[in-house]
């Protein structure tokens, strides 16, 4: 509660997560033995301004979430989401207005978060409340730090006698006047449940809220978010210091004699040599090694385990691809390699 209204979270958790390239959903991935959708919900449960929360997953998980979620007592409803963020965030606030239905909905704010932001705090929370109840909408955003260019790809035959093809300079923007996006972005229910509606008749796409709002010529105002409130998108934005107990070492060493006839591959890679090495795959011994480190981590026992040459299946498969299937079965598992 804030100023007279009541104030929900919604948050974001229904996407797959394709560009982390995990086997599960990212919001599903742990950061320090707790899901990054937990540590999300975690923040607006403890945050005193905030009356309850709406989640929206992938359909087939709502009863999983519902049991991984059944301690924040702020949660009221896990919402089956769609196929984009936005047909998601859609549904969520559709079922928070019909809850809402016959009350007035101006006297409560929608705060809508992406559960792969799990590091967003209770003062940016705070902010972005303030704002919207002044407002009816506000967005924390941070100041670009990088020059920002915008690119242009040309494709060049060469015939001039230099070769161009690639991404070159089209222009550098102006960075003072440049903003990075966050969440939570907070609304006014009405506002925001009029603009997902104008939006969905208009066939506009936004890649967040604000924009349909603005789109609805209702100004949005900026406030300042936070620069360690970022949105977990490809592994790199994984943290590196995973605390001890989410951190597996394996150890894995392999033996394959030399023969004449055979191709000589280590880590994938061909050696021109005049022998090879012997075995059932391309016998790249490297990469066995470290595939029998990665499954003795997890206690998956080791490639001849895996993949047995007493299947005809590998005979003379390549070790990348064993690997590629290698980082499958960690993934599915909820782990994922770091260097
Ligand atoms: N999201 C959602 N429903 C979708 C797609 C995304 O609720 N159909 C949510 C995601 O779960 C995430 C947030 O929107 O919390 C931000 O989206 P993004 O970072 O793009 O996540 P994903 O769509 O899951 O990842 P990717 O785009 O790499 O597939
Ligand atoms: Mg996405």
């Amino acid at each position: 509660m804030y100023n007279g209204k009541e104030i929900t979270a919604l948050i974001a958790a229904a996407g797959s997560g394709s560009r982390i390239g995990s086997a599960v959903p990212k919001q599903f991935l742990k950061i320090g033995g707790m899901t990054m959708l937990e540590r999300s919900v975690q923040v607006f449960d403890d945050c005193e301004i905030i009356d309850e929360i709406y989640v929206v997953v992938p359909p087939a998980e709502t009863e999983s979430v519902r049991a991984l979620l059944s301690e924040f007592s702020k949660v009221k409803r896990i919402v089956p989401g769609g196929s984009t963020r936005q047909e998601s965030v859609g549904n969520g606030l559709s079922a928070i207005g019909e809850r809402q239905m016959g009350t007035v909905h101006a006297s409560r704010l929608v705060l809508i978060h992406d559960a792969a932001r799990p590091y967003v705090s209770g003062e940016v929370i705070r902010r972005v409340t303030y704002g919207a109840d002044r407002t009816g909408a506000a967005i924390p955003c941070v100041p670009v730090k990088d020059t920002i260019y915008a690119a242009t790809c040309i494709e060049d035959d060469g015939e001039s006698g230099t070769a161009r093809s690639g991404e070159f300079l089209e222009r550098a923007l102006d960075r003072a006047a440049l903003r990075s996006v966050q969440t939570p972005q907070g609304f006014d229910l009405n506002l925001i449940l009029r603009a997902h509606e104008q939006a969905r008749r208009d066939g506009f796409a936004g890649t967040d809220d604000g924009m349909l709002v603005k789109q609805l010529g209702h100004p949005v105002e900026l406030i300042l978010g936070s620069y360690e409130n970022i949105k977990i998108t490809t592994p790199d934005d994984l943290p590196k210091d995973a605390p001890e107990e989410d951190f597996r070492i394996g150890i894995g060493f392999d033996v394959h004699a030399f023969a004449r006839g055979r191709k000589l591959i280590l880590g994938g890679v061909e050696i021109p040599y005049e022998k090879g090495l012997l075995g059932h795959s391309d016998a790249d011994v490297l990469t066995h090694a470290v595939m029998d480190a990665m499954l003795g981590a997890l206690s998956l026992g080791d490639i001849g385990k895996q993949f047995p040459d007493t299947d005809e299946s590998y005979e003379g498969i390549s070790s990348m691809e064993l690997l590629r299937r290698v980082q499958e079965m960690i993934a599915a598992h909820g782990w994922a390699a770091v260097g």
